[in-house]
């Protein structure tokens, strides 16, 4: 990952914040490639934050320079963490939810492209790994950020579902008032904020297939910070996802590439079903926790620095459905984040080997100003399978300075959470491949360009 901008002591990064405040959206207009069109099973992904985001420059909320990027990108992953922990733990965790709500819905990181209702209306959804519920920015939305909502109003095939049907019992907090008409109306509330959304049916396409009555919560308030931009595509393993709703047609398998953000000229890949999956790719078992099926948990088993195997203590990696500790993936946090002991040993082991004066920015605590740094690879071992991650995947790298940081972190100061949490960064440029019905995620390394 290279940076626009050069990274800079907190100082000089005040300075060059104010110099870049006039010009910095004039110096992002790269010619964008235009897309193929999705079909045959497969999406083209975008990143949110990218200069040829979907989102537009505002890249869904993104800061115009490199450091605030990074010093948000942070602090939006602390609050998804505190969220997947609170979805991870059976009972309530010690701690109240300190985090705010804006991770409700979270920030998009990676966009697709769907179609929803007759005629049909464009819309963006964002990948979330770790949700099942689809929910969708509606028009007289109060209190969400989307500028361009789905109206069901001009789709005929838009149907309201009823209290009465099977499907609203599996809603979060369905509650049918009398002022909806029998339409099954829900809800999801963490920390500062809420969601309230009638249970929906409308005809949706995706990547040249039409999904008919696809069921999605169509939003009609969102309070706090959780405001939505955009819809979310919920490709959890629970019961509303939409994995589960595509069943017959996608078999609960899919895969993505996910591009860098930086890229221009790549773009990745969502695809849909076994079809052009990949046969020969190393895996690692799915573990099922009952009390959150819509996490993919795997089981990581120590991680390698270079040839070495850090100390982790056994309880850091693992798995135990009481609590929720053990390690997921996530397509919605940016930077893999460790339990504490797990990432001090990570991070010890890195500064060792690098052997240069350490620095801090943004949030990332391992960062080396000396241009001669070699960063020694790290490697992810699972169960099956270990993934070495090479420097684009472990390494924030300035474009003009000489700073780089290790691009990891451990959970916030002052809150126990129990989850690590594996990255969109250190999954860009692989294919990772979910297949719910054998039971296992695979990896294997692919430059992520458009189909
Ligand atoms: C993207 O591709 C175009 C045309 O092939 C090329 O001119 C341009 O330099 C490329 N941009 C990057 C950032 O590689
Ligand atoms: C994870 O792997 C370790 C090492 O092979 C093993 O001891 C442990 O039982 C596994 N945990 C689960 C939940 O499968």
């Amino acid at each position: 990952m290279r940076m626009g901008v050069p990274m800079l002591c907190p100082m000089a990064l005040a300075l060059a914040l104010l110099l870049l405040a006039s010009g910095a959206t004039a110096s992002h207009s790269p010619s964008c490639p235009a897309t193929p069109p999705d079909a045959g099973g497969t999406l083209q992904v975008s990143h949110a934050f990218g200069p040829c985001s979907p989102l537009g420059s505002s890249g869904g909320g993104a800061s115009p320079s490199w450091a605030g990027f990074l010093a948000d990108q942070s602090a939006r992953d602390t609050s998804r963490l505190l969220y997947l922990d609170s979805l991870a733990a059976v009972r309530g965790r010690a701690y109240a939810p300190i985090a705010s709500g804006r991770q409700l819905l979270q920030t998009p990181t990676y966009v697709v492209r769907a179609r929803l209702g007759t005629p049909a209306q464009e819309l963006l959804l964002a990948v979330d790994t770790s949700n099942d519920a689809a929910w969708i920015p509606c028009a007289g939305c109060a209190g969400c950020a989307a500028s361009n909502p789905f109206t069901p109003s001009s789709s005929s095939s838009y149907r309201p579902v009823p209290c009465a049907s099977p499907l609203c019992t599996q809603a979060p907090n369905s509650a049918c008032p009398p002022n909806t008409r029998g339409a099954c109306g829900f809800s999801l509330t963490y920390a500062d904020s809420s969601l309230v959304a009638t249970l929906s049916q409308d005809s949706l396409t995706v990547a040249g297939d039409v999904v008919k009555a696809y069921t999605f919560g169509c939003l009609q308030r969102a309070t706090g910070t959780a405001a939505p931009p955009q819809g979310l595509l919920g490709l959890g393993r629970g019961p509303l996802s939409f994995l589960s709703q595509t069943k017959d047609m996608y078999e609960e398998t899919f895969s993505y590439c996910l591009p860098s953000f930086k890229s221009v000229n790549f773009s990745g890949t969502l695809r849909l079903g076994k079809k052009g999956q990949p046969q020969r790719i190393k895996t690692t078992p799915l573990l099922a926790n009952p009390h959150r099926s819509s996490l993919y948990y795997v089981n990581m088993t120590g991680i390698r620095v270079g040839k070495k195997v850090v100390t982790i203590p056994a309880s850091a990696l693992g798995f135990d459905p009481a609590t929720g500790a053990g390690t997921v993936l996530d397509s919605g946090t940016m930077f893999t984040r460790l339990v504490a002991p797990a990432y001090l040993a990570v991070r010890d082991e890195v500064r060792r080997r690098v052997g240069k004066p350490v620095s801090s920015l943004g949030g990332f605590d391992t960062c080396f100003t000396d241009p001669a740094v070699k960063w020694p690879p790290v490697t992810l071992m699972f169960v099956g399978m270990q993934v070495t991650l090479p420097e684009e995947n472990v390494v924030i790298h300035s474009t003009y300075g000489t700073t780089s940081c290790l691009a990891m972190a451990a959970a916030p100061d002052g809150v126990n959470t129990v989850l690590n949490v594996i990255a969109s960064m250190q999954q860009q440029n692989h294919r990772v491949l979910f297949d719910v019905p054998n039971g296992r995620v695979g990896f294997a390394r692919e430059r992520c360009t458009a189909i």
